[in-house]
C-alpha cells in the first residue's frame, strides 16, 4: 500500500514467504505430500513487491512461473524448505510461513523403485520432521535472551547465521546472526474447533500472527478464493471475508507493516 509521499509501506523491508508444498521421498517415483497449490503464498510474495518489500519466496513443488521482482528459492522436502527458511531469515524482518510442510517422513528412502512383490507390502514407517515455524520462534526467543541478558552485548551462539553482512556498518567479522524477525506469521488449516485449536497453536509455535483457514466449502485448496480469521499473539482477531487471496494477503501484510513500523 501506498504511503503518503508515494512510497510504499514495505519499502526496505526484507520479507520470507514459503508456498506450496512439501514433498517426502518414498522411492525415486513416490512421496507423501501435502495438498497446497502455492496460490496463497504466491499472492503475498507478489503483494509485498508490489508494496515495495524485498521478498524471497521459498516454493516448495509449486507449478505456477515466478512472480516477478521476487527471489524464488525451489525446494522439495521439508528439510530443504527449514535450511533455506532459516538462512534467509538471518536478514528479513518478517518470515509468512505460507507453505504446508508435511509433518512426518518416511525413516527410510529407496534408492530404487519399490516393485510390487507377492508379498505384502512393509509399512512406511514415519519420522516426524523439524517445525520450521517453532524454530524461528524459539531461535528469535533465544537470540531475545541472549540480547536481553548481560550488559546488552549480544554474544551469537557459535556457527549460528550465515556471516554474510552487506558491510554497511557491521563489525569485521559480521554478528552471526541477528536477533531474528520482527514479525512470525503462520497459516493453519483446520476442520473443527477453528479458533480454539488456532489460539493454541498459536501459542505453541511462538508466532506473532496465525491466519486460520477453515477448510471444505470449496475454500483453501486450489481455489483462487480464500476467507480467514487472523489470531495475534496479544489475543485479537481479524476477520478476513471471503474473497481472492491477493486481498488476505493484503490483509497479512497490513498487520505485518503495523508491527513493523
Ligand atoms: N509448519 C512448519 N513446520 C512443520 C509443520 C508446520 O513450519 N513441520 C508451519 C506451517 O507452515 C504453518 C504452521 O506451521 O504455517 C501451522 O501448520 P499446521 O500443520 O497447522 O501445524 P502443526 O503444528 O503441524 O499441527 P497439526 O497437528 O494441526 O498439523
Ligand atoms: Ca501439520
Amino acid at each position: 500500500r501506498v504511503l503518503a509521499g508515494g512510497r510504499e509501506d514495505l519499502a526496505g523491508r526484507h520479507v520470507v514467504v514459503s508456498a506450496g508444498g512439501t514433498r517426502e521421498a518414498i522411492d525415486p517415483v513416490r512421496f507423501i505430500g501435502n495438498r497446497s497449490s502455492g496460490l496463497q503464498g504466491y499472492a503475498l510474495a507478489r503483494t509485498a513487491v508490489a508494496r515495495g518489500a524485498e521478498v524471497t519466496l521459498v516454493a516448495a513443488n509449486v507449478t505456477l512461473p515466478d512472480p516477478a521482482g521476487a527471489k524464488v528459492v525451489r525446494v522439495e522436502s521439508a528439510r530443504q524448505l527449514r535450511d533455506a527458511v532459516l538462512a534467509a531469515a538471518e536478514h528479513a524482518d518478517a518470515v509468512v510461513m505460507a507453505a504446508a510442510v508435511a509433518d512426518f517422513r518416511p525413516v527410510r528412502q529407496s534408492d530404487t523403485k519399490i516393485k510390487k512383490s507377492s508379498a505384502e507390502p512393509d509399512p512406511i514407517q514415519l519420522v516426524k520432521n523439524p517445525d520450521i515455524l517453532a524454530e524461528l520462534g524459539e531461535i528469535r526467543r533465544a537470540r531475545r535472551e541472549a540480547y536481553a541478558g548481560g550488559d546488552g552485548a549480544y554474544e551469537a551462539p557459535a556457527g549460528r547465521g550465515p556471516g554474510t553482512g552487506d558491510g554497511a556498518g557491521a563489525p569485521e567479522e559480521a554478528a552471526p546472526g541477528g536477533p531474528g524477525p520482527r514479525v512470525i506469521v503462520g497459516f493453519a488449516a483446520e476442520t473443527d474447533d477453528v479458533l480454539a485449536n488456532g489460539r493454541a497453536k498459536l501459542r505453541r509455535k511462538g508466532c506473532d500472527l496465525l491466519v486460520v483457514n477453515q477448510v471444505g466449502e470449496n475454500l483453501a485448496f486450489g481455489t483462487p478464493d480464500n476467507a480467514a480469521v487472523v489470531l495475534t499473539a496479544e489475543g485479537g482477531s481479524v476477520d478476513i471475508p471471503r474473497g481472492p487471496k491477493e486481498d488476505l494477503a493484503d490483509v497479512v501484510w497490513d498487520l505485518v507493516a503495523q508491527r513493523l513500523a
